[in-house]
């Protein structure tokens, strides 16, 4: 399986920005205070959303030490032989568990990745690597708490879309959660330092946990780059293209790439949530009207993997684009 809904002519991007303004930094425990409280973190996360498509939170209740474990984890699996990897192999974007190293995704430029679902993890669990042997815990236990994240973030940016506390509540609560573990070298002198090319995600929102620096992001109004910057114990969180379809286009997905790190080899959790595989995401009746016509057609994951697998060797295929209206 997938999750990115690629891709982005390199030619049409801007080069770096040279003067990154700093980032929404959202405190989630902010949330559960009062009401008052409660709207002012609801409104920030709305306006990062509509703005910009990306913001960091903290405070956000998963402890350093999980998260720790879970990169762990992840460097651990990149560090088995070639082989044993390799057992994960597979060109079919179905496979509950994929591993690779090339670039047949025409994203992955320096980049192995283990891509494999996670919720509900009872049912995902046993197909996840059994070496090294803390792999499934770890990342099990990290799985669970990002999507309890998720969830509260889901359920935020809905309320500041104006839709009911509880909109689509069993959907989401049902839905899918795929985690893209991935591993990128130190840049080598000399070689391309991009890791992943520019491309956006499935899905309604990641979170992103990073061992180093290397994520950037594509700044709307600037048409520049952004590095987005490392903070302690924070969580990356981006806009995916269903949420934009949800939002009937309100809130924008959001164009990323990674660089490789300089100074180290660099890992990444990306933590994608969806619908339920066959569940059709649509434009939310309640932000269609005669002014917003509805702008996308509905599609569900199922109907994205076979646009992948269709589009494998067209990179200016997007999958957000072929759902415009
Ligand atoms: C992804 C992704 C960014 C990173 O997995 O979709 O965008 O920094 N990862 O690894
Ligand atoms: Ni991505």
């Amino acid at each position: 399986m997938s999750a990115s809904s690629r891709t982005v002519p390199q030619e049409q991007l801007p080069s770096e920005d040279l003067h990154p303004r700093p980032m929404p930094v959202i405190n989630l425990g902010h949330l559960s205070l009062d009401s008052r409280t409660r709207s002012g973190v609801v409104n920030e996360i709305a306006k990062a959303c509509r703005d910009l498509g990306y913001f960091q939170v903290i405070n956000h209740g998963i402890s350093q030490a999980i998260m720790d474990r879970a990169v762990e984890a992840a460097s651990s699996f990149f560090k088995l032989p070639s082989e044993t990897k390799e057992e994960y192999s597979s060109d079919d974007l179905r496979q509950p568990v994929r591993y690779d190293t090339s670039s047949k995704d025409s994203i992955s430029m320096s980049r192995a990745f283990l891509k494999h679902y996670a919720h509900p993890l009872s049912d995902w669990i046993q197909y996840w690597p059994q070496k090294p042997p803390i792999y499934r815990d770890c990342m099990g236990r990290y799985a669970v708490e990002v999507r309890r994240v998720a969830l509260l973030l889901m359920e935020a940016i809905l309320e500041g879309l104006g839709l009911d506390k509880g909109y689509l509540k069993e959907k989401f609560q049902e839905g899918l959660q795929l985690l893209s573990v991935n591993s990128y070298p130190k840049v080598s002198h000399g070689a391309t330092a991009i890791g992943l090319a520019p491309h956006s995600d499935y899905g309604f929102l990641t979170i992103l946990l990073t061992s180093c620096q290397g994520l950037e992001v594509l700044d709307r109004s600037s048409k520049s780059w952004k590095t987005v910057q490392q903070l302690p114990h924070a969580l990356h969180v981006h806009i995916g293209d269903h949420m934009e379809v949800l939002s009937n286009g309100q809130i924008k997905t959001v164009i990323h790439r990674a660089l490789l790190n300089p100074e180290e080899a660099r890992m990444s959790i990306a933590s994608i949530h969806g619908f339920a595989l066959h569940e059709k995401v649509t434009c939310a009746t309640e932000l269609v009207d005669e002014e917003n016509p509805q702008k996308y057609k509905e599609s569900s994951f199922s109907d994205f993997l076979d646009h992948l697998t269709a589009n494998m060797d067209n990179k200016q295929r997007n999958f957000l684009e072929s759902l415009r209206m």
